[in-house]
């Protein structure tokens, strides 16, 4: 999604919230399997994990880089940094959804996953607010 609606904050932060409590309700169940020895449950919900990353927030961080980031960099060209550490956001969330996938690949489910998912939570959570704050402020409606 780009164009207006993202934009607006109530529109894109809603975009954001919905994506983050569904993060860490998954968070939440990968956590339960694996105390509970529910190896095999906990590897069929990292998958779901690695999918809702990917098909939620970087394809959101992808939509933002190709429409509103270059948007906002063509109105406001002293935004560019600004936008370069938003990418770079996005690229540790790649990076650790790859790392994911690299330990499930391997079949090495285990507390880690916890770990990437509390660390992808707590950047993505920051980066929301970031957004908020530093580059949508003002545009309150839509
Ligand atoms: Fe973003
Ligand atoms: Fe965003």
């Amino acid at each position: 999604m780009s164009g207006p609606s993202l934009k607006k904050q109530d529109s894109h932060s809603s975009i954001h919230e919905a994506a983050l409590n569904e993060a860490k309700e998954l968070r939440d169940v990968v956590n339960i399997c694996l105390r509970n020895g529910e190896k095999e449950k906990a590897v069929q919900v990292v998958e779901i994990v690695i999918e809702h990353w990917e098909s939620r927030t970087l394809k959101h961080a992808e939509a933002e880089e190709e429409g509103l980031y270059k948007e906002l960099v063509e109105e406001k060209p002293e935004l560019e940094p600004l936008l370069i550490q938003f990418t770079r956001d996005h690229d540790l969330m790649r990076r650790m959804v790859e790392e994911m996938n690299h330990l499930l690949m391997k079949n090495e489910v285990d507390e880690r996953l916890v770990a990437f998912q509390d660390s992808l939570l707590m950047i993505a959570s920051i980066h929301n607010e970031d957004e908020m704050s530093k580059l949508l402020h003002g545009n309150r409606k839509g």
